[in-house]
Protein backbone atom coordinates (compact mmCIF):
# COMPACT_ATOMS: atom_id res chain seq x y z
CA UNK A 1 0.00 0.00 0.00
CA UNK A 2 1.58 3.62 -0.63
CA UNK A 3 2.25 5.95 2.11
CA UNK A 4 0.35 8.78 2.61
CA UNK A 5 3.01 11.01 1.90
CA UNK A 6 4.02 8.82 -1.73
CA UNK A 7 0.11 9.36 -2.38
CA UNK A 8 0.21 12.89 -1.99
CA UNK A 9 3.69 13.23 -4.58
CA UNK A 10 1.88 10.82 -6.97
CA UNK A 11 -1.79 13.32 -6.67
CA UNK A 12 0.64 16.21 -6.85
CA UNK A 13 1.95 15.04 -10.13
CA UNK A 14 -0.51 14.04 -11.78
CA UNK A 15 -2.15 17.16 -11.37
CA UNK A 16 0.92 19.02 -12.55
CA UNK A 17 1.11 17.27 -15.40
CA UNK A 18 -2.21 17.66 -16.46
CA UNK A 19 -2.04 21.49 -15.42
CA UNK A 20 0.58 21.80 -17.87
CA UNK A 21 -1.24 19.92 -21.14
CA UNK A 22 -4.25 22.41 -19.93
CA UNK A 23 -2.66 25.16 -19.46
CA UNK A 24 -4.72 27.53 -21.55
CA UNK A 25 -4.76 30.98 -20.69
CA UNK A 26 -8.68 32.01 -20.44
CA UNK A 27 -9.29 35.07 -22.46
CA UNK A 28 -12.58 36.43 -23.97
CA UNK A 29 -12.86 35.09 -27.59
CA UNK A 30 -14.89 38.00 -28.36
CA UNK A 31 -11.98 40.26 -28.09
CA UNK A 32 -10.68 41.42 -31.61
CA UNK A 33 -8.00 43.78 -30.41
CA UNK A 34 -4.51 43.16 -32.07
CA UNK A 35 -2.56 40.23 -30.11
CA UNK A 36 -0.03 42.07 -27.47
CA UNK A 37 1.12 39.12 -25.20
CA UNK A 38 2.79 36.72 -27.24
CA UNK A 39 3.50 34.36 -24.30
CA UNK A 40 -0.30 33.26 -24.21
CA UNK A 41 -0.21 31.82 -27.36
CA UNK A 42 -0.34 27.80 -27.54
CA UNK A 43 -0.04 25.48 -29.92
CA UNK A 44 -2.10 22.28 -31.38
CA UNK A 45 -0.32 19.12 -32.73
CA UNK A 46 -2.00 16.61 -34.44
CA UNK A 47 -0.31 13.64 -36.28
CA UNK A 48 3.18 12.05 -36.68
CA UNK A 49 6.14 14.33 -37.71
CA UNK A 50 7.31 13.08 -41.20
CA UNK A 51 3.99 12.46 -42.41
CA UNK A 52 1.78 14.09 -44.78
CA UNK A 53 -1.38 14.74 -42.00
CA UNK A 54 0.57 15.80 -39.40
CA UNK A 55 -0.80 19.51 -38.13
CA UNK A 56 0.13 22.21 -36.09
CA UNK A 57 -2.21 24.95 -35.48
CA UNK A 58 -2.33 28.04 -33.23
CA UNK A 59 -4.24 29.11 -30.42
CA UNK A 60 -5.46 32.35 -28.74
CA UNK A 61 -7.08 31.40 -25.56
CA UNK A 62 -7.80 28.31 -26.72
CA UNK A 63 -8.97 28.86 -29.83
CA UNK A 64 -7.74 27.89 -33.60
CA UNK A 65 -6.37 31.35 -35.06
CA UNK A 66 -4.39 31.78 -38.30
CA UNK A 67 -0.58 31.89 -38.46
CA UNK A 68 -0.37 33.96 -41.53
CA UNK A 69 -3.52 35.94 -41.15
CA UNK A 70 -3.74 36.54 -37.43
CA UNK A 71 -0.36 37.58 -35.93
CA UNK A 72 0.63 41.32 -36.86
CA UNK A 73 3.86 41.78 -39.42
CA UNK A 74 4.82 44.83 -36.58
CA UNK A 75 4.68 43.66 -33.14
CA UNK A 76 5.12 47.92 -32.64
CA UNK A 77 3.12 49.20 -35.30
CA UNK A 78 5.79 52.49 -34.28
CA UNK A 79 8.78 50.14 -35.70
CA UNK A 80 8.68 48.79 -38.95
CA UNK A 81 12.72 46.87 -38.34
CA UNK A 82 11.10 44.47 -35.93
CA UNK A 83 8.71 42.56 -37.65
CA UNK A 84 7.10 39.09 -36.02
CA UNK A 85 8.39 35.69 -37.33
CA UNK A 86 6.11 32.73 -37.55
CA UNK A 87 8.84 29.57 -37.04
CA UNK A 88 7.98 27.02 -39.84
CA UNK A 89 11.57 24.95 -39.62
CA UNK A 90 13.72 25.31 -36.54
CA UNK A 91 17.74 25.07 -37.24
CA UNK A 92 19.23 22.05 -38.32
CA UNK A 93 16.26 20.13 -39.42
CA UNK A 94 15.58 19.27 -42.64
CA UNK A 95 11.71 18.97 -43.13
CA UNK A 96 9.80 21.58 -45.96
CA UNK A 97 7.91 22.83 -43.28
CA UNK A 98 5.70 25.22 -43.96
CA UNK A 99 1.86 27.40 -43.94
CA UNK A 100 -0.43 25.70 -45.89
CA UNK A 101 -2.04 28.48 -47.73
CA UNK A 102 -4.84 26.70 -48.77
CA UNK A 103 -6.85 25.10 -45.62
CA UNK A 104 -8.51 27.42 -43.34
CA UNK A 105 -6.24 29.08 -40.84
CA UNK A 106 -3.34 27.81 -42.59
CA UNK A 107 -1.48 25.55 -40.07
CA UNK A 108 1.77 24.41 -40.51
CA UNK A 109 2.11 20.94 -42.48
CA UNK A 110 4.94 18.96 -44.82
CA UNK A 111 5.37 20.00 -47.91
CA UNK A 112 5.22 17.27 -50.36
CA UNK A 113 6.32 16.49 -53.73
CA UNK A 114 5.16 13.67 -55.88
CA UNK A 115 2.98 12.41 -52.82
CA UNK A 116 5.48 12.40 -50.08
CA UNK A 117 6.91 14.46 -47.79
CA UNK A 118 9.83 16.81 -48.88
CA UNK A 119 13.10 17.29 -47.43
CA UNK A 120 16.01 19.30 -47.98
CA UNK A 121 19.32 17.29 -48.97
CA UNK A 122 22.55 18.16 -47.09
CA UNK A 123 24.94 19.51 -49.24
CA UNK A 124 28.15 19.44 -47.78
CA UNK A 125 29.18 20.96 -45.55
CA UNK A 126 25.65 22.18 -44.44
CA UNK A 127 23.79 19.53 -42.96
CA UNK A 128 19.90 20.44 -43.58
CA UNK A 129 19.11 24.14 -43.18
CA UNK A 130 21.87 26.20 -41.51
CA UNK A 131 19.53 28.46 -39.82
CA UNK A 132 16.05 29.07 -38.58
CA UNK A 133 13.09 29.64 -41.40
CA UNK A 134 10.23 31.10 -41.21
CA UNK A 135 7.96 33.71 -42.83
CA UNK A 136 6.65 37.10 -41.55
CA UNK A 137 2.79 37.17 -40.96
CA UNK A 138 0.26 39.11 -42.91
CA UNK A 139 2.63 39.50 -45.82
CA UNK A 140 1.59 38.44 -49.37
CA UNK A 141 4.33 37.99 -52.42
CA UNK A 142 1.75 38.31 -54.52
CA UNK A 143 1.82 36.12 -57.90
CA UNK A 144 -0.82 38.84 -59.48
CA UNK A 145 1.74 41.19 -60.68
CA UNK A 146 5.64 41.30 -62.33
CA UNK A 147 7.31 42.91 -58.82
CA UNK A 148 9.17 46.49 -59.97
CA UNK A 149 12.95 45.17 -58.84
CA UNK A 150 12.51 41.73 -59.89
CA UNK A 151 10.02 41.61 -63.17
CA UNK A 152 8.94 37.97 -61.65
CA UNK A 153 5.46 37.30 -59.75
CA UNK A 154 5.27 36.47 -56.20
CA UNK A 155 5.30 33.01 -55.05
CA UNK A 156 2.04 32.96 -53.26
CA UNK A 157 3.03 32.65 -50.00
CA UNK A 158 4.14 35.27 -46.91
CA UNK A 159 7.86 36.39 -47.16
CA UNK A 160 10.23 34.46 -46.06
CA UNK A 161 12.64 35.51 -43.08
CA UNK A 162 16.08 33.91 -41.53
CA UNK A 163 17.00 34.43 -37.92
CA UNK A 164 20.64 33.90 -37.51
CA UNK A 165 20.45 33.90 -33.95
CA UNK A 166 21.55 31.35 -31.85
CA UNK A 167 18.59 29.75 -30.70
CA UNK A 168 17.13 27.04 -32.78
CA UNK A 169 13.63 27.34 -32.16
CA UNK A 170 10.61 25.32 -32.55
CA UNK A 171 7.57 24.41 -35.14
CA UNK A 172 5.16 27.19 -34.53
CA UNK A 173 6.86 29.65 -32.44
CA UNK A 174 6.09 33.22 -33.03
CA UNK A 175 9.30 35.40 -32.02
CA UNK A 176 10.37 38.91 -32.67
CA UNK A 177 12.97 40.14 -34.90
CA UNK A 178 15.24 42.81 -36.00
CA UNK A 179 15.34 43.33 -39.89
CA UNK A 180 18.59 43.42 -41.32
CA UNK A 181 18.69 43.20 -45.14
CA UNK A 182 17.55 40.42 -47.66
CA UNK A 183 17.41 38.44 -50.88
CA UNK A 184 15.36 38.21 -53.75
CA UNK A 185 15.49 34.98 -55.20
CA UNK A 186 14.18 34.02 -58.53
CA UNK A 187 13.02 30.77 -57.91
CA UNK A 188 11.62 29.14 -61.23
CA UNK A 189 10.50 32.65 -62.76
CA UNK A 190 8.83 33.62 -59.35
CA UNK A 191 9.64 36.25 -56.67
CA UNK A 192 11.13 34.41 -53.75
CA UNK A 193 12.47 36.97 -50.41
CA UNK A 194 14.45 35.62 -48.07
CA UNK A 195 14.77 38.26 -45.05
CA UNK A 196 18.09 38.18 -43.00
CA UNK A 197 17.07 38.82 -39.42
CA UNK A 198 17.90 38.74 -36.36
CA UNK A 199 16.14 37.60 -33.02
CA UNK A 200 15.74 40.86 -30.84
CA UNK A 201 16.52 38.68 -27.96
CA UNK A 202 19.49 37.27 -28.68
CA UNK A 203 22.98 38.61 -27.43
CA UNK A 204 24.12 40.06 -30.99
CA UNK A 205 21.19 41.89 -31.66
CA UNK A 206 21.82 45.36 -30.07
CA UNK A 207 25.28 45.43 -32.30
CA UNK A 208 23.96 44.29 -35.78
CA UNK A 209 21.59 46.82 -37.43
CA UNK A 210 22.89 45.87 -40.79
CA UNK A 211 24.29 43.70 -43.45
CA UNK A 212 27.95 44.84 -42.82
CA UNK A 213 27.51 44.90 -39.30
CA UNK A 214 26.90 40.41 -39.37
CA UNK A 215 30.07 40.61 -41.10
CA UNK A 216 31.74 42.26 -38.80
CA UNK A 217 30.50 39.59 -36.09
CA UNK A 218 30.49 36.64 -37.93
CA UNK A 219 32.17 36.69 -41.04
CA UNK A 220 31.62 34.66 -44.13
CA UNK A 221 27.86 34.02 -43.07
CA UNK A 222 26.05 36.69 -45.60
CA UNK A 223 28.52 35.19 -47.94
CA UNK A 224 27.51 31.71 -46.75
CA UNK A 225 23.88 31.44 -46.87
CA UNK A 226 24.01 33.53 -50.28
CA UNK A 227 25.54 30.71 -51.94
CA UNK A 228 23.13 28.63 -49.68
CA UNK A 229 20.20 29.55 -51.16
CA UNK A 230 21.50 29.52 -54.59
CA UNK A 231 23.03 25.92 -54.60
CA UNK A 232 20.72 24.22 -52.44
CA UNK A 233 18.22 22.51 -54.86
CA UNK A 234 21.18 21.04 -57.08
CA UNK A 235 20.76 17.76 -55.29
CA UNK A 236 17.83 17.21 -56.35
CA UNK A 237 18.30 17.87 -60.06
CA UNK A 238 17.55 21.25 -60.07
CA UNK A 239 19.38 24.32 -61.65
CA UNK A 240 21.34 26.94 -59.70
CA UNK A 241 18.41 29.76 -58.59
CA UNK A 242 19.67 33.21 -59.36
CA UNK A 243 19.25 35.98 -57.05
CA UNK A 244 17.94 39.52 -58.50
CA UNK A 245 20.91 41.89 -58.02
CA UNK A 246 23.47 39.45 -56.98
CA UNK A 247 24.00 41.17 -53.92
CA UNK A 248 22.47 41.66 -50.19
CA UNK A 249 19.79 44.22 -50.60
CA UNK A 250 20.01 46.60 -47.57
CA UNK A 251 18.07 46.66 -44.91
CA UNK A 252 15.59 50.12 -45.96
CA UNK A 253 15.15 48.33 -49.27
CA UNK A 254 14.02 45.39 -46.91
CA UNK A 255 11.03 47.43 -44.72
CA UNK A 256 9.79 48.92 -47.94
CA UNK A 257 9.82 45.58 -49.72
CA UNK A 258 7.74 43.96 -46.22
CA UNK A 259 5.46 47.45 -45.79
CA UNK A 260 4.55 47.02 -49.88
CA UNK A 261 3.64 43.23 -49.25
CA UNK A 262 1.88 43.72 -46.13
CA UNK A 263 0.00 46.37 -48.54
CA UNK A 264 -0.56 43.32 -50.63
CA UNK A 265 -1.95 41.11 -47.90
CA UNK A 266 -4.41 43.85 -47.51
CA UNK A 267 -5.87 43.37 -50.38
CA UNK A 268 -6.04 39.64 -49.93
CA UNK A 269 -7.92 39.17 -46.85
CA UNK A 270 -9.61 42.48 -47.99
CA UNK A 271 -11.25 40.11 -50.78
CA UNK A 272 -10.25 42.70 -53.12
CA UNK A 273 -7.95 40.69 -55.39
CA UNK A 274 -7.55 37.40 -57.26
CA UNK A 275 -6.68 34.79 -53.86
CA UNK A 276 -5.06 32.13 -55.86
CA UNK A 277 -6.77 29.73 -53.83
CA UNK A 278 -5.49 31.18 -50.63
CA UNK A 279 -7.68 30.31 -47.81
CA UNK A 280 -7.89 34.07 -46.09
CA UNK A 281 -10.56 33.69 -43.15
CA UNK A 282 -9.17 35.63 -40.57
CA UNK A 283 -10.12 35.91 -36.86
CA UNK A 284 -8.82 39.50 -36.29
CA UNK A 285 -10.44 42.22 -38.61
CA UNK A 286 -13.96 42.28 -37.88
CA UNK A 287 -15.16 44.80 -40.44
CA UNK A 288 -14.45 42.83 -43.65
CA UNK A 289 -16.38 39.18 -44.70
CA UNK A 290 -13.07 37.36 -44.47
CA UNK A 291 -13.54 37.34 -40.41
CA UNK A 292 -15.09 34.92 -38.38
CA UNK A 293 -14.73 34.84 -34.38
CA UNK A 294 -12.48 32.78 -32.72
CA UNK A 295 -14.88 31.94 -30.93
CA UNK A 296 -15.99 29.29 -33.80
CA UNK A 297 -13.37 28.31 -35.52
CA UNK A 298 -12.94 25.04 -33.49
CA UNK A 299 -16.18 24.06 -34.91
CA UNK A 300 -16.53 25.71 -38.04
CA UNK A 301 -13.39 24.22 -39.46
CA UNK A 302 -13.48 21.01 -37.71
CA UNK A 303 -10.00 21.53 -36.05
CA UNK A 304 -9.01 19.08 -33.36
CA UNK A 305 -9.80 20.23 -30.07
CA UNK A 306 -7.05 18.18 -28.14
CA UNK A 307 -3.62 17.34 -29.07
CA UNK A 308 -3.02 14.06 -30.72
CA UNK A 309 1.07 13.98 -31.39
CA UNK A 310 1.93 10.60 -32.99
CA UNK A 311 5.80 9.70 -32.98
CA UNK A 312 7.59 10.88 -35.64
CA UNK A 313 7.72 8.59 -38.55
CA UNK A 314 10.95 7.52 -40.38
CA UNK A 315 13.34 10.33 -42.45
CA UNK A 316 13.84 8.33 -46.00
CA UNK A 317 17.77 7.42 -45.80
CA UNK A 318 18.70 9.45 -48.66
CA UNK A 319 18.46 12.31 -46.82
CA UNK A 320 21.28 11.19 -44.63
CA UNK A 321 23.27 11.44 -47.34
CA UNK A 322 25.87 13.78 -48.11
CA UNK A 323 25.95 15.61 -51.78
CA UNK A 324 28.85 17.43 -52.75
CA UNK A 325 29.44 20.41 -55.64
CA UNK A 326 32.00 21.39 -57.76
CA UNK A 327 33.22 25.00 -58.01
CA UNK A 328 30.52 25.49 -60.01
CA UNK A 329 27.94 24.04 -58.22
CA UNK A 330 27.57 20.90 -60.42
CA UNK A 331 27.42 18.14 -58.63
CA UNK A 332 30.38 16.05 -57.64
CA UNK A 333 29.24 12.26 -58.86
CA UNK A 334 31.78 9.69 -58.16
CA UNK A 335 32.67 6.71 -61.01
CA UNK A 336 30.65 3.61 -60.25
CA UNK A 337 32.48 1.10 -59.23
CA UNK A 338 31.73 -2.34 -61.37
C1 LIG B 1 -15.65 40.35 -24.46
O1 LIG B 1 -15.17 41.28 -25.44
C2 LIG B 1 -16.23 41.95 -26.10
C3 LIG B 1 -15.60 42.76 -27.24
O2 LIG B 1 -14.49 43.49 -26.80
C4 LIG B 1 -17.00 42.81 -25.09
O3 LIG B 1 -18.06 43.46 -25.71
C5 LIG B 1 -17.54 41.89 -23.98
O4 LIG B 1 -18.14 42.67 -22.98
C6 LIG B 1 -16.41 41.07 -23.37
N1 LIG B 1 -16.99 40.10 -22.45
C7 LIG B 1 -16.45 39.88 -21.25
C8 LIG B 1 -17.12 38.82 -20.44
O5 LIG B 1 -15.46 40.48 -20.84
C1 LIG C 1 -13.12 29.95 -45.34
O1 LIG C 1 -12.96 28.54 -45.26
C2 LIG C 1 -13.98 27.83 -45.95
C3 LIG C 1 -13.77 26.36 -45.63
O2 LIG C 1 -12.55 25.90 -46.13
C4 LIG C 1 -13.92 28.13 -47.43
O3 LIG C 1 -14.96 27.48 -48.12
C5 LIG C 1 -14.03 29.64 -47.64
O4 LIG C 1 -13.83 29.94 -48.99
C6 LIG C 1 -12.98 30.36 -46.80
N1 LIG C 1 -13.13 31.78 -46.91
C7 LIG C 1 -12.11 32.59 -47.20
C8 LIG C 1 -12.40 34.05 -47.14
O5 LIG C 1 -10.97 32.18 -47.46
Amino acid sequence: MMSAKATLTALLLAGSALAKDQCVPKGNCSDTSVISDYSTLRLREVGARNTLDWRVWLLRDGKPISFWHDVPTYPDESNHQVVNMVVEIPRWTNGKLEIKRDEPLNPIFHDEKKDLPRFVENVWPHKSYPFLYGSVPQTWESPNFDHEFTNFPGDNDPVDIIDIGDNVGYVGQVKQVKVLGGLALNDGDETDWKVLAIDVNDPLAPLVNSVEDVEKYRPGLTKTYYDWFTYYKVARGDDVIPIVGEKWQEKAFIIDVLEDSHGFWKELVGGKVDPNEINYNQTSVDSIDSFISRCKTNAEFDIPKKNAKKPAAPVPEKYTWWYYLDADYKLIELPKSS
